[in-house]
């Protein structure tokens, strides 16, 4: 694989070797078996692959988590280069490669990022919105995979995609958990040791609320989602949400859950000072 880290360079080498179709799996690093899940699915696909890793500040909220964010780019590029052919491609760019100038566009996804994740942290999605189109700009794929552990980024990526009237085709991939049911996350390195051997309590929340509504309402779902995990220590539950899967609307009671449409559970959970997200599809009553 080849690393580059400017526009000009990249370009430079996908001009050379035009192969087709063109997969792309943008990331922020810390990689993890998600992350790789992803690269390979996007191998197996097509003859060319780019990987990028870039924290984008403009996706950031909160300054600290955009400070403590984990960033290891030695072990990032050994995990790559495990998997990686000769003629795949990772773009490691800087600010300015990505943002020349400040970016001021503002994108409106309707409903799709007033909800959840929209809510708690507000501007996130424009910054998601600004970087990923700038990345689809320079790296022009044929393909690009994302990952179902944000199924609300995944949603608005496919959005995105419509509003701007790209050629790419958006695939979706399965989360990828640890043996407790943890989804896999950069940030879970971050999780203080007590924490994290309680954390499986997210996944575990769901799986149980998932198979609950054969037989209870969603208030009375939600009420066990939330004292389930906030019955240990330092575990605090932001929103606990099922929503259609295409127009990220909450549902509020069973009886409204149609067949013929699909439905998401997505949970926040503060754990310690680290927020965790995690999703699991729902049957219908
Ligand atoms: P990041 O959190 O690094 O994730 C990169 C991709 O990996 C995303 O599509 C994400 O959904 C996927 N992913 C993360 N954990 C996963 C898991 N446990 N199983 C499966 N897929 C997983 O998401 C971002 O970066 C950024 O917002 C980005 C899209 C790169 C824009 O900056």
């Amino acid at each position: 694989m080849k690393i580059l880290k400017t526009v000009t360079g990249l370009r430079k080498q996908l001009t050379a070797s035009s192969l087709s179709p063109l997969g792309f799996v943008p990331t922020m690093g810390a990689l993890h078996a998600g992350h790789l899940s992803l690269v390979e699915k996007a191998i197996n696909d097509c003859p060319s692959v780019v990987v990028s890793i870039y924290v984008n500040p403009s996706q950031f909220n909160d300054p600290e988590d955009l400070k403590k964010y984990p960033r290891t780019p030695e072990e990032d590029l050994a995990l790559l280069s495990g998997l990686m052919r000769k003629s795949d491609l990772v773009f490691m760019p800087r600010d300015k490669e990505i943002y020349p100038e400040k970016d001021t566009r503002v994108f409106d996804f309707g409903n799709l990022d007033k909800v959840m994740e929209g809510v708690h942290r507000p501007g996130h999605f424009n910054g998601v919105a600004q970087v990923v189109s700038r990345l689809f700009d320079i790296v022009e794929p044929n393909i690009a995979y994302f990952g179902q552990k944000d199924f609300q980024q995944l949603t608005i990526i496919k959005e995105l995609v419509r509003q701007k009237g790209y050629k790419i085709k958006i695939i979706a991939c399965p989360i990828v958990r640890e043996n407790d049911g943890l989804a896999m996350s950069s940030r879970n390195r971050l999780l203080d040791p007590l924490i994290r051997k309680n954390a499986g309590i997210i996944y575990k929340s769901l799986l149980s609320a998932s198979q609950m509504i054969k037989t209870h309402d969603i208030p009375e779902i939600k009420k066990f989602v939330s004292e389930n995990i906030e019955s240990f220590n330092g575990f605090k539950v932001e929103y606990f949400e099922i929503v259609d899967d295409k127009n990220l609307l909450p549902v509020m009671s069973a009886g409204e859950m149609k067949s013929g449409k699909g439905y998401v559970g997505c949970i926040a959970v503060k754990a310690g000072r680290i927020r965790l997200i995690d999703n699991i599809e729902f049957p219908l009553p």
